[in-house]
């Protein structure tokens, strides 16, 4: 969507849910928080930091050398320690970090203690394997206990892990592996989805052809099938942690030394290497998750993200272990075996807070209220939405039908970028409006501002930008640090540009409305139109290639690809099928093209330039926008009408 369309397009919400009174009371986020935060910022994030087990204590907070920000720079600790061995030495070792879930239901329990002897033992074998402080490490797994023990044990001795989605391809993996000459790969055999087995070892392989820095692949077992192992390479997990101490002396980390790096698509076809670390993201995401989700000590909490994506970084493994949460990880898909496994996981673990994405909830929408109905969800109170704009009908269903109405909704935007959640209700404190994430959390400083770097006033919309640093931010691009400065901060001077669409009511509630960039949101997944447009690109008979997003029921956008062929090929269902199969198995399955036009020619400016707005209004089945810079016209009224015969599979 354009900003100029979402802008127009004016909510029209009126519902308002104040927070219920007895949440209120109990609540962690207690009226005056906003204004604390307003009062000195940086005092305020000082103190949630000081909330962390530092080795060695800070005493400067903010070094901002624009676009760079230093936090806590003269500190120094250990992202593992206040995960794991703090709780353990407070005597909770024997308290359930995580509930595990497998997806053909295998089932057990992970006190904090059994999760600091994994990750001891695992960080052990790393050693043994030569990874040391500094080094950066890819992990390609699936849901497993063994991803966050492989994540926090790299953080224990100081290796940047860098975790890639289980659904990517070699090639994807290839790609992020190289940029950040990544010494090691933690991998699985195969991983289970909706009853099938996932090739993990295979694409790691398939990689490991063309990733000269990776000296060792540990492999986890999880579905048991053979896999080729590589004498002198590859390690199987338990082989790697045989006879190794639970004892493992943690590194003294710099608050500033690198914890992780997170690929994140871009508007070019080279995805950027997202850089956090260590003091800033943890006190970030550790306060945000206290607030934001209100946690209890008693709570049962679960976040049904991947924890390939930043949401399950920040919150599956450290906001909820640093404040020694209890949790649930689930491997698999919501509807295997049937479409009520996520309603029966609520009912067996007697969730209390669950939060997921409004692809997901339209998704339960569709299926219909007779799968949550089924289970006794009355453990739930409270709930959280992520990764997209939730439409009003979406988030009231999700209170009605999985919050028994009594549940106060928390619409929660942030991005890779910023590390945690920026904009959100607190639910003790803040109304509701159904769509709406509300406004800026405690300390956080964002602005809405139109072409020209004015500030809207209430009642209009434009870009989001944040308008001061915050702990969690990234701290730049691998390798690039031109790059972080052109794409986030030089549109507006002193401003990071989010690339969202805002708009602000009068009531000051903010209301996302979709990229304003080449960035797709499928399923609350960032995929970048370039990327798609350079892999059509790479098979023989394309001559060219131009993706959009088309609005989508369930997925929020599905991808739609146009494509012009080589001499006078004209295209086949056939070849349309073979080409989106391409960009799957390129790319990752995810990221598979739903729609796809053959066309001449693409509508091109006079100067060359493809136009997708008008190639977004033809998949959108909508009245053209202004047509007087396009070159030949003709090339438009062709596209209209062949987009009607489009090739398209509905998977
Ligand atoms: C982009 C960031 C945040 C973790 C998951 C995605 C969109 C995310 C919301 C929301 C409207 C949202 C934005 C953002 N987004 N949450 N609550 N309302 N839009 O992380 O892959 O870095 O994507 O997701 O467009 O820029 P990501």
């Amino acid at each position: 969507m354009t900003t100029a369309q979402g802008i127009e397009a004016l909510s029209h919400e009126h519902r308002h849910f104040p927070p219920p009174p007895d949440f209120a009371a109990k609540a962690n986020a207690q009226p005056g928080i906003y204004e604390e935060a307003e009062a000195d910022y940086q005092a305020f994030w000082a103190s949630w930091a000081r909330k962390l087990e530092w080795m060695k204590p800070f005493t400067k907070t903010l070094e901002w050398n624009e676009p760079f920000a230093k936090w806590f720079s003269d500190g120094e600790l250990n992202a593992c320690v206040n995960a794991l061995d703090r709780h353990v030495r407070g005597g909770k070792g024997s308290r359930i970090a995580y509930y595990y879930e497998g997806e053909p239901g295998d089932r057990w329990t992970i006190t904090y203690q059994q999760l600091l002897d994994d990750v001891c033992r695992f960080a052990n074998g790393l050693r043994k394997l030569g990874v040391k402080k500094g080094d950066r490490v890819a992990i390609y797994m699936p849901m497993i206990p063994e991803l966050p023990v492989a994540m926090l044990a790299c953080a224990r001795i100081g290796a940047a892990h860098s975790v890639i989605f289980g659904g990517f391809s070699p090639d994807s993996i290839v790609d992020r592996v190289n940029d950040s000459q990544c010494v090691a790969l933690i991998t699985a055999d195969q991983g289970w989805r909706r009853g099938k087995k996932i090739a993990l070892k295979a694409n790691c392989d398939e990689a490991m052809k063309e990733t000269p820095s990776i000296k060792h692949c540990i492999v986890a077992k999880r579905v048991g099938d053979p896999v080729e192992m590589k004498e002198g390479r590859d390690v199987w997990w338990h082989d790697a942690i045989g006879g190794q101490s639970a004892q493992c002396e943690p590194e003294r980390m710099n608050a500033e030394d690198l914890l992780f790096l997170l690929y994140t698509s871009g508007t070019t076809a080279k995805p950027k290497g997202i850089k956090h670390t260590t003091g800033g993201y943890l006190t970030g995401v550790t306060s945000t998750h206290k607030l934001v989700f209100d946690l209890k000590d008693d709570d049962v909490y679960w976040c049904a993200a991947d924890i390939g994506w930043v949401t399950g970084h920040s919150y599956i493994v450290y906001g909820p272990l640093c404040n020694g949460a209890t949790s649930v990880i689930y491997e698999g898909t919501p509807d295997f075996p049937d479409k009520d496994r996520l309603w029966e996981i609520v009912e067996r673990y007697k969730v209390n807070i669950l939060y997921t994405a409004p692809t997901a909830i339209r998704t339960f929408m569709k299926w219909g209220v007779e799968y949550p109905q089924k289970h006794d969800l009355s453990s739930l109170r409270l709930l959280g939405s992520v990764g997209e704009p939730i439409n009003p009908e979406a988030w009231m269903w999700y209170r009605d039908h999985i919050g028994g109405g009594k549940c106060p909704v928390v619409d929660t935007w942030w991005q890779t970028e910023t590390g945690g959640i920026m904009i959100s209700p607190l639910p003790g404190l803040t109304t509701t409006l159904p769509g709406s994430a509300t406004h800026p959390l405690p300390g956080i400083g964002v602005d809405i501002v139109n072409d020209k770097n004015e500030s809207v006033p209430l009642g209009g919309g434009g870009y989001i930008v944040l308008t001061r640093p915050w702990p969690s931010m990234l701290r730049g691009i691998w390798g690039d640090d031109e790059r972080y400065k052109e794409t986030y901060w030089s549109k507006f001077p002193h401003k990071y540009l989010a690339g969202d669409g805002c708009r602000r009511d009068h009531e000051g509630n903010y209301w996302f409305m979709g990229r304003i960039d080449d960035v797709m949101n499928v399923s609350g997944h960032r995929i970048s139109t370039t990327e798609i447009e350079s892999a059509l690109v790479e098979h023989p008979r394309v001559a060219e290639a131009a993706v959009v997003g088309k609005v989508d029921d369930v997925t929020g956008q599905a991808i739609v690809a146009f494509v012009s062929l080589r001499g006078s090929d004209a295209g086949s269902h056939d070849l349309g099928d073979e080409l989106r199969k391409h960009v799957g198995e390129k790319l990752g399955k995810f990221t598979t093209p739903k729609y796809l036009t053959f066309t001449q020619e693409l509508p091109k400016t006079r100067s060359g330039k493809i136009m997708r707005r008008l190639l977004r209004d033809i998949a959108e089945g909508r009245m053209l926008g202004d047509t007087t810079t396009l070159a030949d016209s003709s090339v438009v009224a062709e596209l209209q009408e062949r987009a009607k015969t489009e090739v398209h599979t509905e998977e």
